[in-house]
């Protein structure tokens, strides 16, 4: 089992290795003594995996109650938040009690967001069931729903007390959902890690997938420890996601999010004006991993749906923009300046024949 520390407001391990599903009570019980303890999952993962992590911590002494609510992005709202704290209130979790998120990114963002903001912020455990969830958002306590006006509008800095991350549930993923997650570990290949990008492109790691989960957590570790609330460097880690974003907007999210982010990174070291060659590499390795590479969208619409994203601060955005394979740096722009960017993007990839 490898064991990655971050150190954050609050300082936890993310364990990743193979069986630790059924090991999730005894893992917990190391960080938090036994108390009253509600999974939140999805009715997916909760047919999957949930007898077995509530019979787990159980079993370790932890006094547990379940709830699961229909699987998809389209679940995290208010009115599932709503259910999840009733949930917590009738099996009467007090601030000394726990949740445990059990599932992808939406059960990890709307269960943190309950944790945070129950009886004002009560512990969790993440215990991310897909490759996604487990390279980059059970990690760095960023929680949220999502409103009519918006993705992840609604939210709060929550960290967990433990992530606890199964191999062999990654392994058996369909996939569609490793290619999801691949997304994001290339993106963390593109920003720092050139041997990550090599094990990637190669396209066949999947007995590998512990050292490319610890790589990742590892990298988004360090970013989150040097700003943990998102004012400085963190916004590395939207490489792709300015450009992606767009492309989820113009999709009405019926695209995935990895899917977007892998054409908003190829997108990204075009505008960048990165050399052919490292622009095709990285195009290269996303369609290794079944991955999309271009969109049909004009740069103007384009544009446009990219200032819906939160991100932007002012009259300006920041790009994320890539130097090298492992190096990126970043670019305040004028949000007027954004048409320009995302035509910079399109010509080039044009020019390619991407
Ligand atoms: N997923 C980006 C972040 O955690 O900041």
């Amino acid at each position: 089992m490898r064991k990655i520390h971050v150190n954050a407001s609050t300082e936890y391990d993310v364990l990743i290795g193979e069986g630790l599903i059924d090991k999730a009570g005894e893992l917990t019980k190391k960080v938090v003594m036994p108390c009253k303890c509600l999974i939140v999952t999805d009715d997916t993962v909760d047919e999957l995996y949930g007898d077995r992590v509530q019979i787990s911590l159980s079993y370790a002494g932890f006094d547990v109650s379940r709830f699961a609510f229909p699987a998809g992005e389209a679940s995290k709202n208010l009115s599932t938040l709503s259910d999840i704290l009733d949930a917590m209130g009738e099996a009467g979790l007090s601030r000394s009690d726990l949740i445990v998120a059990l599932g992808g990114g939406v059960v990890g963002d709307i269960a943190g967001f309950a944790a945070a903001i129950y009886t004002r912020g009560i512990r969790f455990v993440q215990i991310p069931t897909t490759l996604l969830a487990a390279v980059d958002s059970s990690v760095g306590g960023k929680t949220a729903i999502d409103m009519p006006f918006g993705k992840n509008m609604v939210g709060a800095f929550h960290q967990p007390v433990l992530v606890i991350t199964d191999t062999d549930v990654l392994r058996d993923l369909p996939a569609l959902q490793l290619s999801n997650g691949a997304a994001e570990a290339i993106k963390c290949g593109v920003l720092n890690d050139p041997d990550l990008f090599a094990l990637l492109e190669a396209g066949d790691w999947l007995e590998q997938v512990d050292t490319v989960v610890a790589r990742c957590v590892t990298y988004k570790r360090d970013v989150v420890a040097g700003d943990e609330f998102d004012t400085g460097n963190r916004a590395f880690l939207n490489l792709g996601h300015t450009f992606g974003h767009a492309i989820e907007h113009l999709s009405h999210f019926t695209m995935l999010h990895g899917q977007a982010v892998a054409i908003g990174t190829v997108m990204a070291a075009s505008a960048a004006g990165c050399p052919g060659k490292m622009i095709r590499r990285i195009a290269d390795c996303m369609k290794a991993n079944d991955l999309p590479v271009r969109c049909q969208c004009d740069a103007a619409t384009l544009a446009k749906a990219a200032l819906s994203d939160k991100k932007r601060s002012g009259g300006k955005i920041t790009l994320v923009l890539p130097d090298a394979i492992g190096q990126c740096h970043l670019e305040k722009v004028p949000v007027a300046e954004l048409p320009l960017w995302f035509e910079r993007a399109l010509t080039a990839q044009e020019a390619l024949k991407l």
